[in-house]
């Protein structure tokens, strides 16, 4: 327990409840502490009644919580807010005294690192890995540690240290399993638990084994025997992420065997080892991502199917330590989706809600695209009534909705060796955003509730550069009409992204979307465009959402929301949808120009705003960061140029309808 404050009534006691309880019950009534209030991980605040002299508790659960609450106090303190006065929740207790009490909303609030053994990172672009390099784990961890401390402080409690594409090699040698003993160790004084990535054929290409079949005895004594190895270097092991049968992976379906015997082959091994260390059982992520990335495109054929059809029919299969880990689209991380429909199928197994900082389709942290506003779409998305209630996707994956023990969240995040971990100081706010909704997915309704996108980028410019009321505002409207400008000027009216799918997933190519296996097709020709994803006469998919109405309303092109009409319906070019302002009519394809035209002058606005803060000298920002969001503003600007005029080029080539406006085509 520490103590701190410069006198007496500045006094800070820090420490778990049950020290407190012991060393401090002469002293502070401890059973007004109320460590009953707590969950694991959880915290308290205490402040005294001014009328009294007791000092003021931060109290966790456990000592992870201790650091969360001490990281959430100093995060107030560094906002220049009075702790006591910002604590939302807060009750009066009977001594007088104010309690704040904060809980995880639920047991996983994971990061993943898709980190390769040879220091590369898929999908990151933030540098090299801060784990791996030349097929082994770095001699240097201290960067490693910061990052930890980084983790701590957003409130993140484990990370998978290598890619979802995992390399077989990492958990078979002596060294490696040393190695990631010792990035153990580095992450452990923070409360961050590692994980590993396993591939599924390991027993087959690195044991020495003839098979890799899950229910094959030599199979499951390989795992055991890995698992083992592994706990014996690391006893807070948090568990094993596992990505099988999808884009080429290895999986159990190789050999007739369901994903649930998959899975549960893992979580077997993971459960003989629970340990006083780790707290609870390690936990087996296994990824609803699969699909076949060779699909034939047929009016019928659907990627976005494909989570359902493979997970609902297995629903009560999985074992209790398995959480099925589901990106938040049914596609993949695309700038618009509706909320995995799978989300509603999971009734007898624990679901987690996949998202991704790391900015793979949303501009590669060369735009500025501030993610929160995307993930609340997910988070309140509402699969209709089960059980006779709402099912909205943040109560499902808490566990709460269908009471299951696990669920929670995993954020891609992809830092690397990078000075601003991520690759851009603007897409730090992801992450900060990412743990405090990891924290607490509840914060969409009321405006006034301090988990709200606003909020969250208010108290991470704070931060970051101050608290003066011009930056705060201005960087918080930048932040908030990024993403919709960027769903304008790249993909609008749920068409996806339209990026580069073969390759990068970087910059404009409308063309490459169709007449692919890859599957995200918008089957754009010369009349119309748009999955016709009903029922009635297309892939389905509209009908996989358990809840009726919600069927039902993406069924009809009339009641489909219009962010969504392209996602759920093939229409012609010519549709006509309501105008920008009341009264007004417009069309699928003027829409699809002004959309783009709308979308860039937003990020050319990012650039004067950005200049407007220096020009005030408002930023308390020294100039090499300034400089450096400068230029990445310039070149999201001119980017978003190049995306309009090659998407709006595309659509005019394709239709042969001119803007209305005359910017686009020469017809
Ligand atoms: C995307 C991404 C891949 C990644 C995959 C996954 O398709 O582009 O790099 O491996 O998602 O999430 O497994």
């Amino acid at each position: 327990m520490i103590t701190a404050g410069s006198s007496h009534d500045q006094v800070v006691v820090l420490g778990t409840a049950a020290a407190f309880g012991h060393y401090c019950s002469s002293s502070i009534n401890s059973t007004s502490v109320g460590a009953s209030d707590l969950v694991p991980d959880g915290y308290l605040w205490q402040f005294s009644s001014p009328d009294t002299s007791s000092p003021t508790l931060l109290l966790g659960q456990n000592e992870r919580g201790t650091l969360y609450g001490a990281f959430a106090y100093i995060l107030e303190l560094a906002q220049g807010n009075d702790p006591i006065k910002s604590a939302s929740n807060t009750t009066t207790i009977a001594s007088g005294a104010t309690r704040h009490v904060s809980n995880p909303a639920a047991p996983v609030w994971w990061v993943n690192q898709w980190d390769n053994l040879d220091g590369s990172i898929e999908r990151g672009y933030g540098g090299r890995s801060l784990f791996f390099a030349g097929g082994k784990v770095v001699a240097d961890l201290r960067r490693a540690a910061a990052y930890a401390r980084i983790l701590a402080s957003v409130g993140i409690n484990a990370v998978v240290v290598n890619n979802v594409n995992a390399d077989a090699a990492l958990v078979h040698t002596p060294a490696n399993i040393e190695g990631l003993g010792r990035i153990a160790d580095a992450f452990r004084p923070f409360g961050v638990r590692i994980g590993v990535s396993l591939n599924f054929a390991a027993p087959q290409s690195v044991g020495g084994l003839q098979t890799y079949d899950p229910l094959d005895a030599s199979v499951v004594a390989f795992w055991d025997d890995v698992t083992a190895q592994l706990y014996k270097r690391i006893p807070d092991l948090a568990g094993f992420l596992v990505k099988g049968d999808s884009e080429g992976q290895p999986g159990p379906r190789k050999y007739g065997r369901s994903l649930a015997a998959g899975a549960n082959l893992f979580a077997r091994a993971l459960r003989k080892h629970s340990s006083a260390a780790a707290d609870s059982p390690g936990i087996l992520m296994y990824r609803a991502f699969v699909y076949d990335q060779l699909q034939e495109s047929n009016w019928k054929a659907d990627r976005a199917n494909a989570a359902v059809s493979y997970f609902a029919p297995l629903d009560g299969q999985f074992d209790d330590n398995v959480v099925v880990q589901v990106k938040y689209g049914p596609i993949d991380f695309q700038v618009r989706e509706p909320a995995s429909p799978l989300f509603g199928h999971l009734q007898k197994t624990n679901a987690a809600i996949e998202l991704q900082v790391t900015q793979e389709y949303l501009g590669q942290q060369c735009h500025l695209v501030y993610l929160p506003p995307l993930w609340r779409t997910v988070l309140d998305f509402d699969m209709g009534k089960t059980s006779g209630k709402a099912s909205l996707v943040r109560d499902i994956v808490t566990g709460t909705h269908f009471s299951r023990p696990l669920g929670g969240s995993a954020g891609v995040v992809n830092a690397g060796t990078s000075d601003t971990w991520l690759g851009s100081h603007m897409s730090q706010a992801n992450l900060y955003a990412y743990g405090r909704m990891a924290w607490d997915p509840s914060g969409g309704d009321d405006d006034n509730d301090a988990a709200t996108p606003r909020h969250i980028i208010e108290a991470w410019t704070r931060l970051t550069f101050g608290g003066s009321p011009a930056v705060v505002d201005t960087i918080a409207d930048m932040a908030l009409a990024s993403w919709p400008a960027y769903e304008n000027y790249t993909g609008n009216l749920g068409m996806q992204t339209l990026t580069d799918i073969l390759y990068t997933h970087f910059g404009p190519n409308p063309a490459s979307q169709d007449g692919n296996g890859w599957g995200q097709w918008t089957r754009a020709d010369k009349n119309g465009m748009g999955m016709d994803r009903t029922v009635r006469n297309g892939t389905g998919f509209a009908g996989q959402y358990v809840g009726a109405e919600v069927a039902a309303r993406f069924e009809s092109v009339d009641t489909t929301p219009q962010d969504l009409l392209l996602w759920f319906h093939h229409v012609p070019y010519t549709q006509p949808l309501p105008g920008p302002r009341p009264g007004e009519n417009t069309t699928v394809i003027q829409h699809i120009y002004d959309a783009h035209y709308a979308g860039a002058e937003t990020a050319a606005s990012f650039v004067t705003r950005w200049a407007a803060l220096n020009a005030r000298n408002a930023l308390n920002v020294d100039a090499e960061r300034y400089a450096s969001i400068a230029r990445k503003l310039a070149f999201q600007a001119g980017h978003a140029l190049v995306w309009r005029d090659a998407v709006c080029a595309f659509f005019d080539g394709l239709s042969g309808i001119a803007d209305r406006h005359g910017r686009v085509g020469h017809h």
